[in-house]
This record gives structure tokens, C-alpha cells and sequence, in this order.
């Protein structure tokens, strides 16, 4: 196996080289995708990927719900396919149907599959006890679509549990479809720890789902039990994550959510590719929702952010002193519950201040408000999710800080780094892979890390990161290597590109050891 494997690659890094400039016909399927729906980071990815792989000549395009909030005059959506018929399995109901429509943004076009039930009617993208089917319906109305014929792509490229079971239907129901058999998937898992509509690690022995058994009907119960991402991993030809790091991290126990055995078998197919940025939309020469704008060479006017952060956070306006900062959702996964534990003891004892930008979790946000209670004039919260002032906060905060128990990628500390900001983090993940320890002696790194998720080790870094702030030439040369790295998405494209010709050729050379227990 593992010769083979190796003889493989040889053979691809061959051909890829000469094969990367044919253009590749490329379908996104994903749930988000900025502008149209942004819940997190995630829809960023999808957008700015595309827009880098049309960049390097593909012809790429997303496949996305049509949700009822997606503005059709803001975006001049236009009708692709009327009545597309999408089979449900279920003898009583036995299509939905559904209209595709299109419109374009940065140059890439993204259809939407529209359905007044499970998408127009909804007002959010996510928390629905039916999510399973509407995502289902995504799933199948996607391989529709393209059997339709108005675009048959090289390769289908799916995104996290919502989009698990294409390539399981296209393993399955559509092995003898002339078209769909031929198109090789990629599945990309952003977060293992959402695997469908439950929490997997509290699902009762028999509703265990290994993942051979056929997808249930749209309407059947067994739907809502079935792990949509255990058979994305399962059945796609390759399978990535968003960081080296995070792909190595979950075939261990302690990062594999229960999957780290399946993944660890199914190893040969799975890759780690770290996310990047776009360079052109987070810009602080450029941004217009910032204060002032500034570059490399001149750091100092990013002061007059600092003053208008504190401004508008209600803060002492004091340019000595440190402004940590945190943007993100308020999850479990992200560690804000000790970050406020530790800031508590922070804020007793220094002269140092801090900002939240984001929502989610109301326990998280309760703690983050009475954090803000406790220090008025040194804590500033904004309990829900705002792009612009997540962007003063890059570009007039000294600090941001990012203590994930786990994190795939984290894009935050990305945007950051760009706008000057020192990313503290825990050396996890994608964090791992994009933030490198200060070193105070030669004044290099970018900036600092921790190896433990315990309040000690947090405390510790926030401790040297206030005692380093105070040297200001080390500091300005800190914010400079911040500021020269390069995490535009060029090279991640690139190895996207890669991947995609990679999965092409284990779609025709390794057959999945499978067994369908109702082969359909
Ligand atoms: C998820 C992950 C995050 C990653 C993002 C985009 O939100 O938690 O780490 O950066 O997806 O891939």
C-alpha cells in the first residue's frame, strides 16, 4: 500500500505540473458562502478559494441554497432551471421540486437551488430539527442539477457534514449514472465536530451509524441519525482538512471526535491544507472600515485606531496601554470560558484593556458581560457577530487572543496578522501552523504561543506579551514580521489544484473497501 502510494505520488507531482495549467471545471457545493450567507469563517473560505481559483483560470462555481434573507435584486439572481425534479425516496412524496438560480460575485458564479419549504421560508441558515433533510435535499438536488447537463464539472468539491452524503449518493444510488459515476469528490471537513443533527458523542448504541448503510429517505427519522460526516470521509475520493496540523491532530482521540479510527484507516486519502486570505478585501492600506488607514512603513498612524477603539468601546483612551483583543463565535471550542477566568486576574493586576467582537453561546456571552461589569473602563464587549467593527478591532488592538481547545484553521489570527495585531495563541491546528513563538533575544516570530489549554499556561503568555508590549522598538519590529507574512491564498489554490488532480486519480485507481448493505 504504502509503495503504491508513494510510486502515486511521484507520478502526480509528474503530472500535475504539466496538467495544472489545463483548466479544471470545478463545483463547490457548500451551505455559506460570503457574500450571499456568512455565519463564520467558513463562508469566507468558500468565497475566496473560488475567487483564487478563477484566478489561476479555472471554471469554478458554487452550488448554494437559495435562502430566503439572499437579496435577489441586491445580487441580480436569474433563473438557470425551472421545476428541477429531486427525488426523495419516499413513495409518497416522491420529488421536491426546486428552481436554480444564478448570479455572480468576484468573478465566480454561484448557483442557488431554490425551494420555498426548506430554504425561502427560513430565517436563519442553521437550527432547524429538519436541517438533515433540507441539507439532503442540497445534497441530491446538486447531482440533479448536473445531471440536468447545464454544467457538468471535472470534480465536485463538498464542505463539512452538510454536504457528507453527495458523494455517498454518488457512490451508491448514481454508480451507473454515465455522467455522475465519472466525477471524482473531494470533502472538505472544516470542523469534525459537528457530524449531523445530534451530538455524537451522547448517540445510544443502536443508533449508531457506520455509514454503509444506504441514506435514508428525505422523510424518514433515520435521516436525522445517519453521519453525514462520517460518510463524506467515507465515500468522497479525497478528503482534507483546513490545516497540516488539524489533519495529523484527528487521528488521535483527543482530536478525532470519535472518528479517529476511521480516518486513521482511511489515511492514504486524507490531506491538510491550510486556509488563507484575501489580501485585497483585508487591507489596511486600503479598508474603508477602518479609521485610518496605514501600511508597513507607517505603524504609528495605526494609533489614531487605538484612540477611536477605546472611543467607541467607552475605554480610557491611553495609548500605553495594551489592548488585548477577541473576534470569533462564542463556541466551546474557541476556550472564551477560561479567557475570562484568566482575564479576571489580568485585569486586577495590570494596566491593560480588552475588546470582544462576536456571538453565539448566551452562557459564554453572560460571562463576557459581566466581565464588562466587573471592569467598565477596560472592557468593551459587542456580544454579536459585526464585520466592521471586528476590523477596528484588528486594526487598533495590540493583542488578539485565540486559546482554542481545537481550532482546524482559525482565520482570525490571519486578519490580524495583517492588520498588525500579535496573534496569542495556543499552539494548536492551523494556529500551529500560521504563528511562530516570539523569540525576544533576535526578535523574531510572530507572535506567542502556549502548548497546554489551562488557565496557567494562558495566564503566563498574556503576562509576557504585557511585558514585551512595553519595548517598543522590539514591538514595532514584532508587528513588521506580523505584517510581512504572506497567507494570501495564492499557495493554498495552488495545493488545492493539486489535490483536485490527486483525487482524480484515486477515484480511478483505488475502489473503496465497502460494503452497501442494500445496494440500491
Ligand atoms: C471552522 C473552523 C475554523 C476554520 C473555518 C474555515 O469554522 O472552526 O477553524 O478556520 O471552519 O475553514
Amino acid at each position: 500500500m504504502s509503495s503504491t502510494k508513494g510510486i502515486f505520488k511521484a507520478l502526480e507531482n509528474l503530472i500535475s505540473d504539466s496538467q495544472t495549467s489545463k483548466p479544471l471545471k470545478i463545483l463547490i457545493v457548500a451551505v455559506e458562502s460570503a457574500p450571499y450567507a456568512s455565519v463564520g469563517g467558513f463562508s469566507s473560505v468558500i468565497a475566496y478559494l473560488s475567487k483564487e481559483l478563477k484566478r489561476l483560470g479555472h471554471d469554478v462555481r458554487i452550488f448554494m441554497p437559495k435562502f430566503g434573507f439572499i437579496d435577489e435584486q441586491k445580487y441580480g439572481l436569474k433563473l438557470v432551471k425551472e421545476g428541477l425534479k429531486v427525488p426523495t425516496d419516499f413513495p409518497e412524496n416522491p420529488y421536491l421540486i426546486c428552481n436554480v438560480k444564478t448570479s455572480f460575485s468576484n468573478n465566480v458564479q454561484t448557483y442557488f437551488l431554490e425551494n420555498q419549504e426548506y430554504y425561502e421560508l427560513r430565517a436563519n441558515v442553521y437550527g432547524y430539527s429538519d436541517d438533515p433533510t433540507r441539507w439532503a435535499l442540497l445534497s441530491r438536488g446538486v447531482l440533479e442539477f448536473i445531471r440536468s447537463g447545464e454544467f457538468v464539472p471535472d470534480i465536485i468539491h463538498c464542505n463539512d457534514w452538510h454536504t457528507g452524503i453527495v458523494s455517498n449518493y454518488l457512490k451508491t444510488m448514481y454508480k451507473e449514472d454515465k455522467i455522475l459515476s465519472e466525477i471524482p469528490t473531494i470533502f472538505t471537513i472544516h470542523n469534525l465536530a459537528i457530524q449531523g443533527n445530534f451530538d455524537h458523542w451522547h448517540v445510544a448504541e443502536l443508533d449508531m451509524d457506520d455509514g454503509r448503510s444506504a441514506v435514508a429517505s428525505f422523510f424518514d427519522e433515520r435521516l436525522n441519525k445517519q453521519n453525514f460526516m462520517r460518510r463524506g470521509i467515507l465515500y468522497s475520493d479525497a478528503v482534507n482538512t483546513v490545516s497540516k496540523t488539524y489533519s495529523k491532530e484527528i487521528l488521535s482521540p483527543e482530536f478525532g471526535q470519535g472518528l479517529d479510527k476511521l480516518l486513521l484507516e482511511l489515511r492514504s486519502k486524507l490531506y491538510g491544507i491550510v486556509n488563507g486570505l484575501d489580501y485585497e478585501e483585508f487591507n489596511p492600506e486600503t479598508d474603508k472600515l477602518i479609521e485610518k488607514n496605514y501600511d508597513i512603513n507607517s505603524l504609528e498612524l495605526r494609533l489614531e485606531n487605538k484612540i477611536s477603539l477605546q472611543k467607541e468601546f467607552g475605554l480610557k483612551e491611553s495609548l500605553e496601554t495594551p489592548i488585548f483583543g477577541f473576534v470569533g463565535r462564542l463556541d466551546w471550542q474557541k476556550g472564551v470560558d477560561m479567557l475570562v477566568k484568566v482575564l479576571e486576574n489580568v485585569m486586577k493586576n495590570f494596566d491593560v484593556q480588552f475588546v470582544e467582537v462576536g456571538g453565539g453561546d448566551g452562557g459564554i456571552a453572560d460571562m463576557l458581560r459581566n466581565l464588562q461589569r466587573q471592569f467598565p473602563d477596560k472592557v468593551g464587549v459587542h456580544t454579536h457577530l459585526n464585520f466592521a467593527l471586528s476590523r477596528s478591532l484588528f486594526s487598533g488592538c495590540d493583542i488578539i487572543l485565540y486559546p482554542s481547545r481545537f481550532e482546524p484553521c482559525g482565520i482570525v489570527q490571519l486578519e490580524a496578522m495583517r492588520y498588525g495585531a500579535l496573534p496569542l495563541v495556543r499552539k494548536v491546528g492551523g494556529l500551529a501552523d500560521t504563528v511562530e513563538d516570539v523569540n525576544s533575544v533576535d526578535g523574531t516570530g510572530t507572535g506567542f504561543v502556549f502548548n497546554d489549554f489551562d488557565e496557567f499556561s494562558l495566564y503566563g503568555q498574556i503576562v509576557r506579551a504585557i511585558e514585551l508590549y512595553r519595548n517598543k522598538v522590539l514591538w514595532r519590529k514584532l508587528q513588521r514580521n506580523v505584517m510581512k507574512k504572506d497567507f494570501s491564498w495564492g499557495y493554498s489554490a495552488k495545493e488545492y489544484e493539486r489535490l483536485y488532480l490527486r483525487a482524480n486519480s484515486l477515484k480511478n485507481t483505488e475502489s473503496l473497501n465497502i460494503t452497501i448493505d442494500r445496494p440500491i
